[in-house]
């Protein structure tokens, strides 16, 4: 599957980068690094200019980008497009219901923007303070991210389909005294009783000063006297309120994510290296023109919501769209006929998505016209060929180039993927390094493997979207990213190299999970999993899953004297939902007397996941297992996924 499909000439009129630009830029953005991103540094209007650019190591750590810059980043999405952009759509928003449609144009999110900026300082925060965002996709999402960042405060998005445990964690971790919420959110038709859970997790936990409640869908819900309903019109004669001075290096963002040990991680990005990264990557990946409607369909609650929904496309005067609900309410037409309704021109999306709807046939996309379309993106996962091919002929109708964009929360904007204009595409590989970038294949021992290879995906030099460290642990920041290959930023990535230099990522190598494109720790699963009374142990692996990506299976072993049932298994699904969240819902449960442990006590994943896997011929080694018939009755009891 290494054929190429080569851009159309449409594609390539008029793009920001054609084959030699790219060459040329990338030659640069190495040799002359300071050069470079000085340059890319100008896509922002800086308070004070950075004379420093690069200051960074990987050993030691220690990573700073522009650090005597002085910069607001609400400003540079907001702020500095009045003049030429008061009348433009900043932000489109539809609803869950199709037709529900709201938007904002520049001069009006500047001045929503404001408002909730004053009510936030009214309620008590400060520049630095960490304030948590638990929201529904609605505008007042973007709109309270550019508020604290307006006023110098750290946003903490946690995605409203976590559950009040995982949202108390995330609270309590980052110490944050905030809250941001909405009475409710709606999803295919579902309330998401968002303020109840913030009440939940408040419960007998942190103590926060202020909950600042949204009023989206005007269901009924309980008061407590730190709430404070958002009334934007309260803060509509309090004038203007100046953007905050921030140094380069001042935190931008908390966005916890998942790792292979451990509770989530809060990856911190900061201001400036975001900014250029953010804005520079918007630029050239999708190659932005002026006066396009961009869409991108994650969530604000994960890293490509805040980097491509919010601060990519606003920095670039953008407009861009927000999707409260899911692709397939009310049926599986809902993308294609938002693209035609509001003539999206590039359109950003995941595997898990494009998977789902190519499953009901192309008669839902044909239905509608998409002519509007100019370019593809998918993130998140590694995409099949398959559905890259469908992507490409039935979406796009063989006409729109895909950008197969490859990169992490822990990256803050796009590091791998071909660009529209410059690259041939290879359906299923991500494709070719962004300016600055310096991928790397080492082997297990870290040995490093050139030309066409296999192996563990690390990048050798720092870029400025990079996050900084992991809140409140700076030495869990070195150990998880830099001590497995020392002097290298390792992805937790396994990866291949092509002769053409195409990377073709393979996924994770670590205990992370990729399910529908949302990441979780096996660790975390596990523990949600032993914290039911009536779990003794449990080892969780992934399997490949059609939509999914990958899939949760669950071998689950029970305190001595309880006996599985189906009722059983059923209330585990249930608690694992209610400890982290739905995404975490176990796919595949299977009880088991005893898991596979080596003499010392090690539980041997590899035969799990084999197992999980339907690879029983594929075992290898089973002799140094405690108890190896235990194998026979794994392979016995394995559920077909
Ligand atoms: O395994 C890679 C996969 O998603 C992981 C990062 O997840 P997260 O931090 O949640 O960010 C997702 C959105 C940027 C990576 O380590 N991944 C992301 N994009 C791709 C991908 N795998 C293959 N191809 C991609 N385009």
């Amino acid at each position: 599957m290494n054929d190429k499909v080569a851009l159309s000439p449409e594609a390539q009129a008029g793009s920001h980068c054609p084959p030699a630009k790219y060459e040329t830029l990338y030659r640069h953005s190495l040799e002359d690094s300071d050069g470079f991103w000085r340059d890319q540094a100008r896509r922002i209007d800086w308070v004070r200019e950075p004379s420093v650019i690069g200051n960074w190591s990987f050993d030691p750590v220690d990573i700073k980008w522009y650090e005597d810059g002085v910069l607001n980043l609400c400003y540079n999405c907001v702020d500095r497009h009045l003049p030429a952009r008061a009348d433009q759509k900043a932000l489109i928003w539809e609803g869950d219901e199709p037709g529900v449609v709201r938007s904002l144009t520049y001069a009006e999110l500047h001045g929503q923007v404001v408002r909730m900026a004053h009510c936030l300082k009214a309620a008590g925060v400060s520049r630095g303070d960490r304030v948590t965002l638990y929201l529904p996709m609605i505008l007042e999402a973007a709109v309270a991210m550019l508020a604290c960042a307006r006023i110098g405060a750290v946003h903490s998005v946690v995605f409203g389909g976590f559950s009040p445990d995982a949202l108390r964690g995330r609270i309590e971790d980052c110490e944050s005294r905030f809250v941001i919420t909405a009475d409710g959110g709606m999803r295919g038709g579902k309330l998401v009783p968002l303020k109840a859970n913030v009440d939940a997790a408040l419960e007998d936990g942190p103590r926060v000063d202020a909950v600042l409640v949204i009023r989206h869908l005007g269901n009924e819900v309980a008061s407590t006297g730190r709430d404070i309903w958002y009334d934007p019109e309260a803060w509509a004669d309090a004038g203007e309120l100046p953007c905050e001075p921030m140094g380069a290096e001042d935190p931008l963002f908390i966005l916890y994510t998942s790792g292979s040990t451990g509770k989530p991680k809060g990856v911190l990005h900061t201001t400036g290296g975001y900014a250029v990264w953010t804005a520079a990557t918007f630029h050239f990946v999708f190659d932005y023109r002026e006066g396009e409607i961009f869409w991108c369909t994650a969530d604000v609650g994960w890293v490509t919501g805040h980097s491509y929904i919010v601060y990519g496309p606003l920095a670039n005067g953008a407009t861009t769209l927000m999707y409260e609900g899911v692709p397939n309410h009310p049926d599986f037409g809902r993308f294609w006929d938002m693209i035609d309704r509001h003539q999206v021109n590039i359109f950003y999306t995941a595997p898990t998505a494009i998977r789902a709807l190519m499953r009901e046939g192309d008669d839902p996309v044909k239905a509608h016209n998409r002519a509007s379309l100019r370019l593809l993106g998918s993130v998140g996962e590694p995409i099949n060929p398959e559905a890259w091919r469908w992507y490409h002929q039935v979406v796009g109708d063989g006409r729109c180039p895909i950008v197969d964009t490859w990169w992490q929360t822990e990256t803050g904007g796009i590091m791998i993927t071909t660009l529209p204009g410059a690259h041939d595409m290879k359906p299923g590989s991500a494709g070719l390094p962004f300016f600055g970038v310096v991928p790397e294949l080492v082997d297990a021992e870290g040995v490093v493997l050139p030309g066409a290879a296999s192996g563990n995906l690390c990048i050798t030099r720092s870029w400025p979207g990079q996050m900084r460290t992991v809140y409140g642990d700076h030495e869990r920041f070195v150990q998880t990213y830099f001590s497995t290959y020392k002097g290298k930023y390792f992805t937790g990535d396994g990866c291949r190299r092509d002769e053409d230099g195409f990377y073709w990522i393979t996924g994770r190598v670590d205990d992370v999970l990729n399910v529908s494109g949302h990441r979780l720790g096996t660790a975390e699963v596990e523990s949600a999993l032993v914290s039911h009374p009536l779990v003794a142990e449990a080892a969780v692996v992934g399997y490949p899953h059609d939509i999914k990506g990958q899939g949760i299976y669950c071998y689950v072993t029970l305190l001595a004297g309880e006996e599985p049932s189906n009722g059983l298994e059923q209330a585990l699904r249930q608690h694992v939902r209610k400890e982290i969240g739905p995404i975490a819902t176990p796919d595949h449960l299977q009880f088991t007397p005893a898991l596979p442990k080596t003499r010392s006590g090690k539980i041997m994943r590899r035969i799990l996941r084999k197992i999980a896997h339907n690879e029983h011929d594929a075992l290898g080694d089973t002799s140094t297992l405690a108890d190896p018939s235990l194998v026979d009755s794994l392979i016995e009891g394995r559920r077909n996924p």
